[in-house]
This record gives structure tokens, C-alpha cells and sequence, in this order.
């Protein structure tokens, strides 16, 4: 097997990306496509190999492939998200999944952001925040009972996905902003908080045994140390003005094979 990592360039346009709790500030390309090349590197030092999907040079948030598609051992489900100017980043996406797993896609009026999506185990948990509807909830749900998962609505509050405020890393760990959702959500899993003054610091890749994390949240990172994860640290602060995390850059599943 082969553990994939699909990312796409930083568009030329980013600075003109969509923004719901962030005020506009001024992105620096440059620094922002720096910052992506030692994210691809990051991955790769993870041990994925990466697939890049077609540049959408006109299109602000093309780099945040996460929302367009979930991908699971058994489908990949192309999503419709929420904010109408980012669904035309889907086709692409679609074109590159549909040589690893057969495409499911979200169909009006449903919407979903594969950001509101966190997967644990057989358990999807989905957030319902302004990307994501009750209508792509439910046919995700439909979908994907077919299998066996459970997929759990979540309700969220104060921040743009559910991956704004909860990440899984580590089997039975989650890393949790309390204030954005409640921890009663997600059972009996043990929890690492954010630390004061870092609340938008729940967004962290777990990838094979390693957590991709931002530098620019020390504190966190330091609670996660001391809760035993192995942190790798990336710069992504001028990406992060796009209301970026550090799962938004790519969309990672294993496939049979090496890509072509
Ligand atoms: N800029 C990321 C988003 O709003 O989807």
C-alpha cells in the first residue's frame, strides 16, 4: 500500500480567498508557496508520497483540497461546499480520486465542507457550521451507512469547521478547542485543550504515528508534547490568513500500488 497525500498549488489569487471569522489582512504569495513546499516536504518525510492535483490558478482556496473530498478505504465522496465560489475547485479533485476509489458526490441542496468532517475509527463525525447542511449530512450518512460507519452530527459554534476546533491525534486522543464544541461529543476519548491564547490552535494532521502541527502555536504544541505526540512542527502563518489549518492542505488515503 501506498499512503497518498493529494495537495495543490497556492493560487496567485489566495489573498482574494473567502474569510468568515478572519478579518482580511495582506497574504505575501511568495511566502505563502514557501510555506506549502515545506508542508509537501513534511508529508513526504511522513512517508506519503504526494499527487498533485491540477493548479487552479483563478480559484483563492484552491490549495485547500481537504474540503472538496473525503476519501474512505471502500469510496470517495466529492463534496458541494458551502461557500458557492469554492465549488468549482471540485471537478479536478474528482478527476484525480476517480483513479484510486469510486466517486460518491453530494448532490443540491446538500452541502458539506470536508473540512466539518472528522473521521475516528468507524466513527465520522460531522460538524454543522455555515459550510456544511443538514441535507449533506444526511446523504453522506446514507452513503456511508452502507458500511457500517456511524456518522455523528456535531453542532459547533465561534469558528469555520470542525476541524477549526477539534482534531484526532493519537488513537484515543483528540486535540480540542472546548469553547468551539462541546467534549461531550465525542464519547469516552481522552482530550488535550488548547492552551490560553491559542484557540485557533485544534488543527493538527496526524499522519502514520506523527502530528503535523503549526509553529506559530507553541503552547499547544507544548501540551501535546507533554501528552506523549510527536510533533512536526511547520511554518503556515501566511497560509493560516486564509482561515487555513494544516489538514486543509491535502487529502491523505492509502491506495493499492504506486501512483502512475
Ligand atoms: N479560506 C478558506 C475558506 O473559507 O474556505
Amino acid at each position: 500500500m501506498t499512503l497518498i497525500a493529494v495537495t495543490r498549488a497556492v493560487s496567485p489569487t489566495i489573498a482574494e480567498c473567502e474569510l468568515t471569522h478572519l478579518a482580511r489582512e495582506p497574504i505575501d504569495v511568495a511566502k505563502a508557496v514557501a510555506e506549502h513546499a515545506v508542508y509537501e516536504e513534511t508529508l513526504r518525510s511522513c512517508g506519503a508520497t504526494i499527487v498533485h492535483a491540477p493548479a487552479e490558478p483563478a480559484l483563492p482556496d484552491a490549495v485547500f483540497v481537504e474540503d472538496t473530498a473525503l476519501v474512505f478505504a471502500e469510496t470517495a465522496v466529492m463534496t458541494r461546499p458551502g461557500a458557492p465560489v469554492r465549488r468549482r475547485e471540485v471537478e479536478s479533485m474528482a478527476n484525480v480520486l476517480s483513479a484510486y476509489r469510486p466517486l460518491f458526490v453530494i448532490q443540491p441542496p446538500g452541502t458539506l465542507d470536508g473540512g466539518d468532517v472528522m473521521v475516528v475509527g468507524q466513527k465520522i463525525y460531522v460538524g454543522l457550521s455555515s459550510r456544511t447542511n443538514h441535507e449533506g449530512f444526511a446523504q453522506l450518512d446514507t452513503h456511508l451507512s452502507e458500511w457500517g460507519y456511524e456518522v455523528i452530527p456535531v453542532p459547533l459554534t465561534g469558528c469555520l469547521h470542525l476541524k477549526s476546533a477539534v482534531t484526532q491525534v493519537a488513537d484515543n486522543l483528540l486535540l480540542i478547542n472546548d469553547r468551539w464544541v462541546s467534549p461531550e461529543c465525542f464519547g469516552s476519548m481522552e482530550m488535550v485543550t488548547v492552551a490560553p491564547g491559542e484557540p485557533d490552535a485544534a488543527n493538527a494532521l496526524l499522519i502514520e504515528a506523527a502530528v503535523i502541527y503549526p509553529t506559530h502555536h507553541p503552547a499547544t504544541a507544548e501540551r501535546l508534547d507533554r501528552a506523549g505526540v510527536r510533533v512536526v512542527p511547520v511554518p503556515c502563518g501566511e497560509l493560516a490568513k486564509a482561515e487555513s489549518g494544516v489538514t486543509c492542505c491535502s487529502v491523505v488515503f492509502e491506495a493499492a500500488g504506486r501512483p502512475s
